[in-house]
């Protein structure tokens, strides 16, 4: 049996829940970003390794020559162990610890992405210490908003990330003295889940003021990080499998003034990977309540919190049933009332056993996952 891009007689044996992760996708996804880059030599893709770290996947896209974006000492170390150069890692975070910080000189990273003068100076202080000239992007606030969930707007100057844009001058007048920092360029993020391109314009239009006004003061502006961002349609996961790369990138195309020498650099996670992956999880039991009737399956927030931290909607299907479709209420069993997928959703008939897929969960599922109620980490599939 294949329902839908399942193969479902494959997966019927296996202990769910588990991820399913459709590698041909994230080739041809991997694929489609090659094609849009073709023609822009500058540009430079880094995936962002906490949409997903799982190793195979990393691999992949190191393979098919990305850099890699991490935010943490462990994402550098499993970036290198994936086989992404060193040169082509970037590392942002508001609170990389000493350890961190000398984990990746140790490994020679491409780029240190600072997010503020104190955190400049620690990096100095380090750096001086060992010998070594670091390279350094200096993070900017852009204090621009992003049509997307609260949670996940990151460019606001309420954000603690970066460095407000009106501060900058300051911040980089200062980077530029010290001896252990060479100054590389400017990096930004506003947000994930963005499909309203008119944000990235704004980002655009930010970035080409201030690199402006720098410009004026003698001050180096070095090559431009956008961050990531790009959105992927939850709801047709079967129709629209592939992010629209070319509306994004032709927005940079078009709004960013790039002068001659100048690199850009993206930092995309989710629209890479999220639509290859799917949360496989069994139903349970089947329950009757006052006004709802509940599906209880054996996932739950800790293999996927996106719906219960967010609200955030994942198509679910029942692969396993062709009955007539009726309303539940999909939860999990951990002991929270927010421990739900899906409130109302219509699926064929549930019976206990029938397998259910989660879809779109492949950035930011697996890659949260916690042990919560003593819950066993889940494991994955990898269909070639
Ligand atoms: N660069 C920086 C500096 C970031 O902070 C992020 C994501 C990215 C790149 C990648 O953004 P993407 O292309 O994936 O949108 N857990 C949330 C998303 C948090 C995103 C955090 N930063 C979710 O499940 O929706």
């Amino acid at each position: 049996m294949l329902k839908g891009s399942f193969p479902v007689d494959r997966l019927l044996g296996r202990k769910t829940p588990f991820y399913f992760y459709d590698l041909p996708l994230l080739d041809r996804t991997l694929d489609v970003v090659r094609q849009q880059l073709e023609g822009h030599p500058s540009w430079q893709v880094h995936y962002a390794v906490k949409a997903n770290a799982h190793p195979e996947i990393l691999r992949r896209i190191a393979a098919a020559g990305y850099g890699a974006d991490c935010v943490s000492g462990g994402e550098v170390e499993r970036a290198v162990r994936a086989g992404f150069p060193p040169e082509s890692i970037v590392y942002a975070g508001v609170g990389k610890s000493d350890d961190e910080i000398r984990l990746a000189m140790k490994h020679g990273i491409g780029r240190f992405n600072v997010e503020s003068v104190a955190e400049l100076e620690v990096i100095e202080e380090i750096a001086g210490s060992e010998g070594r000239v670091v390279p350094v992007s200096l993070r900017v606030n852009p204090d621009i908003g992003a049509h997307t969930h609260a949670n996940i707007t990151t460019g606001l100057a309420e954000n603690k990330f970066g460095i407000h844009h009106s501060m900058l001058e300051e911040a980089l007048r200062e980077a530029v003295e010290l001896p252990h920092i060479r100054f590389c360029g400017l990096h930004f993020h506003i947000g994930s889940q963005i499909l309203d391109m008119s944000d990235f314009v704004a980002l655009c239009n930010r970035i080409n003021v201030l690199t402006d006004q720098l410009e004026r003061h003698r001050l180096p502006v070095g090559d431009l990080n956008v961050g990531g961002g790009l959105g992927i349609n939850y709801e047709h996961p079967n129709h629209l499998p592939v992010a629209d790369f070319k509306s994004y990138f032709e927005t940079f195309a078009r709004h960013l003034h790039v002068r001659p020498g100048q690199a850009v650099h993206f930092e995309l996670g989710r629209s890479l990977v999220a639509p290859c992956g799917t949360l496989m999880t069994r139903v349970l039991y089947v329950k009757q309540g006052l006004t709802r009737q509940f599906a209880i399956v054996d996932a739950s927030m800790t293999e996927l919190i996106r719906p219960a931290l967010y609200h955030a909607y994942h198509r679910i299907e029942n692969l396993t049933s062709d009955e007539p479709e009726e309303l539940y209420d999909v939860v999990g069993p951990v002991c929270e009332s927010s421990d739900v997928f899906a409130k109302g959703v219509s699926l064929d008939a549930c019976r206990r056993g029938d397998l259910l897929a989660i879809r779109s969960t492949g950035a930011y599922g697996e890659s949260m996952a916690s042990c919560y109620n003593s819950r066993p980490l889940p494991g994955s599939f990898l269909f070639e």
